[in-house]
This record gives C-alpha cells, sequence and structure tokens, in this order.
C-alpha cells in the first residue's frame, strides 16, 4: 500500500482530504498528515494517521516529514509573497524523499488568468516541473465558501456587493475540491496530469437568489466599478492594497476568468459537483445552530 502525504492537513481542504483518504479505504497508518503545528491535528492522529510537523519555511523540517511518502498531496500555503519559495522547498523535499507523484493545488485557469492570485500558483507549478517528479495540478476554482463564509453579512445587509459584473463562476465547495484531489491522487498513474475544476457556474445575481430562496430573506446583488468596490471595502476596515487585491479578482471573475466549462471535477468526483443552494443551506443551518 502506497504512502500518502497531505500538507496543509491542519486546514480545511488538507483535512478533508485526508478524511477523503480514509473514507476510499486508505488505512490511517499509510497517511502522513504534515502540519505546521502538532496540537491541531489530535484528531486525526486519534484515528491512527501519522502525524509529522514541518514548515514549509523551514526546509530542513520537510524531509524527515516526507521521508517514507509514495504520493503528495501539496495544499497552496497562504502566505502571499513567500508561496513561491515555500512550494520550491516542499517540492525539491519531494524528490530528495523519492515521492512519485506531487499534487497541487493550483487555480483555475492558472494559463490564461490575469488574476492577482495567479502569479504564485503558476511559478510554484514551474518549481514542481522543475522538480522532475511526475505531477497532478489541480487548478482548482474559486471555494463556494468565499461566498458562504459571509452568509450573515449579506442577511444582514440584505445584498451582495462586488464588482464581478455578469462573469460567470464556477465555484465549488472544499470539499468536493478535497474528494477530487484524493481520488487523483489515489487513481492517477505514469505521466503528468493538469485538471481544470469548477462545479456548475453562476453568475453573483444568481447566488443572491439562490440565498434569498433557501434562507427566505430578500437578498441581492449589488455591482459596483472596481475603483467603488475597492473604496466600499476600505470603509467596511480592509486596508487599501488588501481591498483593492479583492476588487481585482472581482473584476478578473467579470472578465470571464474564473469559469471553466471542463468537466474535470465531476470526474474525479464521479458525480455532479455539490450544488450551490446545498452549500447555502448547510452554511444557513450551521448559522442557525442546526449543526
Ligand atoms: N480557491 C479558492 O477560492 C481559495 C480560497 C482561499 C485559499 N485558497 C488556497 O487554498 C489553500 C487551502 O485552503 P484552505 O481553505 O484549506 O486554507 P486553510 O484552512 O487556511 O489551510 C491552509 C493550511 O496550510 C498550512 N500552512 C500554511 N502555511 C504553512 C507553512 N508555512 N508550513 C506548513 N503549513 C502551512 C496551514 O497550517 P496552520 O494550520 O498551521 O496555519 C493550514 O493547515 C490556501 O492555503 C490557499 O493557498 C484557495
Amino acid at each position: 500500500m502506497p504512502v500518502y502525504a497531505v500538507t496543509g492537513a491542519s486546514g480545511h481542504l488538507g483535512g478533508f482530504a485526508v478524511q477523503q483518504l480514509l473514507a476510499r479505504g486508505v488505512p490511517p497508518s499509510s497517511i502522513v498528515a504534515v502540519v505546521r503545528t502538532r496540537g491541531k491535528a489530535d484528531d486525526l492522529a486519534a484515528r491512527g494517521v501519522q502525524v509529522r510537523v514541518a514548515d514549509y519555511s523551514r526546509p530542513q523540517t520537510l524531509g524527515a516529514a516526507l521521508a517514507g511518502a509514495d504520493r503528495l498531496l501539496l495544499v497552496s500555503g497562504n502566505d502571499a509573497g513567500q508561496r513561491v519559495v515555500h512550494h520550491t522547498n516542499v517540492a525539491r523535499a519531494a524528490r530528495m524523499a523519492g515521492v512519485s507523484r506531487i499534487a497541487y493545488t493550483s487555480m483555475l485557469n492558472a494559463d490564461h488568468t490575469s488574476n492577482p492570485l495567479v502569479g504564485e500558483h503558476l511559478d510554484s507549478e514551474l518549481a514542481i516541473r522543475e522538480a522532475d517528479v511526475p505531477f497532478t495540478m489541480l487548478r482548482n476554482g474559486l471555494y463556494l465558501e468565499r461566498y458562504t463564509d459571509h452568509l450573515s453579512e449579506y442577511l444582514q445587509a440584505g445584498e451582495i456587493v462586488g464588482a464581478a459584473g455578469n462573469g460567470r463562476i464556477s465555484a465549488a465547495s472544499r470539499q468536493d475540491y478535497a474528494a477530487a484531489a484524493a481520488a487523483a491522487l489515489l487513481h492517477d498513474e505514469g505521466g503528468n496530469r493538469t485538471y481544470e475544476l469548477g462545479g456548475a457556474a453562476f453568475e453573483l445575481p444568481q447566488l443572491a437568489q439562490v440565498i434569498s430562496e433557501v434562507t427566505g430573506a430578500q437578498v441581492t446583488y449589488r455591482d459596483l466599478p472596481a475603483e467603488e468596490y475597492a473604496d466600499a471595502l476600505q470603509r467596511a476596515g480592509l486596508d487599501e492594497a488588501s481591498a483593492r487585491f479583492v476588487a481585482a479578482i472581482d473584476s478578473s471573475i467579470a472578465r470571464g476568468e474564473l469559469e471553466t466549462r471542463s468537466a474535470d471535477l465531476a470526474n474525479l468526483l464521479g458525480r455532479a459537483a455539490t450544488r450551490p443552494a446545498e452549500v447555502v443551506h448547510m452554511a444557513y443551518d450551521l448559522l442557525k445552530g442546526r449543526l
């Protein structure tokens, strides 16, 4: 039985990916959960998963963490500006450890988008190619949770505000991206693979409609020019750089850059991606204390 290593296992996506591997019959002892802080993975350790501590910024910790691993899911980190160095460290350590496949959580349409998030993902993809280990690029679209995490604010304001226009968004839940990652890690053989991953596309006015239907409250979408949206984000408390960054992501959505017609996600899942209405429903139940 190959040994599967998952980084970021204390986070949402990595944690779900470990659960998916377990659910698909991988013995806990054949899974290495790589975490930055040991205490954050006690639940996995209690299930018999090997928990090892490593930091993407400290190469000396990565070799020991990946020793004996055959297949690695490298969950992209969240230190903007440091990610290429971090992911390069992991890719090199994986090569040294004899890992036979690196699956990396990249970004949808990475090679033809001007989205402000893409630079670090493309450079990370390059570092993985240069490590000369067979790879699987999991080019994830936006998380539906990018929106449902703000459900209470939408309900309070009666609106979603953005600058995405009628751009279509092929978002999916983290659970679905994690399930797809686990499937690819288990089944990809031979050469290199690149998946463009996203669920059925929607526009933000449609998402507002779905939220209204699920919650019974009236929520609409108000579109602003990107500059005005950045100003509104600053008035809501974001610093200027972050506000411009978020507004630039919406501009990218407006240009259609976060849409895909690829069926890769459904194919990896073996079913359709979870519908936005279901994800909104779960978020609403959570909000109401029903979960
Ligand atoms: N597609 C999208 O819409 C979208 C949205 C947001 C983020 N993302 C990307 O997807 C990734 C996974 O998403 P998520 O929701 O699972 O994020 P998350 O819950 O914040 O998890 C990120 C994981 O990465 C680990 N990590 C970060 N820096 C590290 C380092 N230097 N060394 C070792 N581990 C490190 C974190 O460890 P700790 O628990 O110790 O912090 C955590 O376990 C994010 O990190 C980001 O790159 C994508």
